[in-house]
């Protein structure tokens, strides 16, 4: 299972070190980097650290006309001077988890909204900057890929669906036929009634590092078409269905 918080980068480094002195080593888990910005190889069972940052879009870049984007671990991009929120995760790899950040007491659109998940060091992978909240709207739903080559985390890509879930449904706006987004102004931290904590579906590709290939990307792909939210039963209410019965 994952362990999530949403905590400033400044506390991170303390946090760390004590979830990894209190983690029991789960059966099967012989990763034992914990500190996202550290290189790892890892095979199928073992849990993988990775983290999401917050920020607005142009903190993520090195270079004044944005083209270099740089590993949120990267120093230079000073993004604990920015006052970025960092999410960490450790989920188990080649499991479909669903990953979840409570916005009850964190507005996305307050730092910056956007986010871009990373992990490594030498080995640093980035994805691309995803549009989470502006004061006008929100994006809840998304999927992310892990993809490794031999044990080796080599990419991280946010995989849309061209808002196939929520074509037909005034409820929501598609941002740029990729997004689907609710009104900000719905939103529990904004003074609506929805619960709009994001959900981050998470799938592995690629190959562990004893060339074992990973493949929940390939049943995500599968189950698509039954709503994966459907297979959290706990999460469901929270999530989804509010939609319904809340407009
Ligand atoms: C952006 O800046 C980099 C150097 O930081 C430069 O190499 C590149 O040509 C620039 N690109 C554009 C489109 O101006
Ligand atoms: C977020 O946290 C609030 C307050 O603890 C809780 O009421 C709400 O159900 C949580 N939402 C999710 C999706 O877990
Ligand atoms: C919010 O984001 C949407 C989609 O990217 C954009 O069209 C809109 O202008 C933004 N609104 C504000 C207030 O920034």
């Amino acid at each position: 299972m994952a362990a999530t918080m949403t905590i400033h980068m400044s506390l991170l480094f303390t946090i760390l070190a004590v979830i990894s002195s209190l983690l029991a080593v789960e059966s099967g888990d012989t990763n034992h980097i914990y500190w996202p910005c550290s290189d790892t190889t890892v095979q199928r069972s073992d849990g993988f650290t990775f983290a999401i940052a917050f920020a607005s879009r142009t903190a993520f870049f090195f270079n004044n006309n944005n083209s270099l984007q740089l590993s949120p671990c990267d120093s230079r991009l000073a993004l604990s001077n920015q006052g970025s929120q960092i999410s960490v995760f450790r989920p188990k790899v080649d499991e479909i988890s669903l990953l979840t950040i409570n916005t009850s007491s964190f507005s996305p659109d307050n730092y910056g909204g956007y986010m871009v998940a990373f992990a490594g060091r030498k080995y640093a992978a980035r994805s691309l900057p995803a549009f989470v909240a502006n004061s006008t709207y929100t994006v809840t739903s998304f999927t992310l890929v892990l993809e490794f080559k031999k044990g080796r985390l080599q990419n991280l890509y946010w995989k849309r669906d061209g808002c196939a879930k929520c074509t037909g449904n005034n409820n929501f706006v598609c941002l740029n036929n990729q997004d689907c987004a609710i009104r900000t102004s719905n939103c529990k931290n904004h003074g609506g009634s929805v619960d709009c904590s994001l959900g981050i579906q998470l799938a592995f590709s690629g190959t562990d590092k004893h060339f074992a290939v990973l493949n929940s990307w390939y049943e995500v792909e599968n189950l698509r078409q039954y709503s994966l939210f459907g297979l959290y039963a706990n999460l469901r209410d929270s999530l989804t269905s509010q939609y319904s019965k809340i407009f």
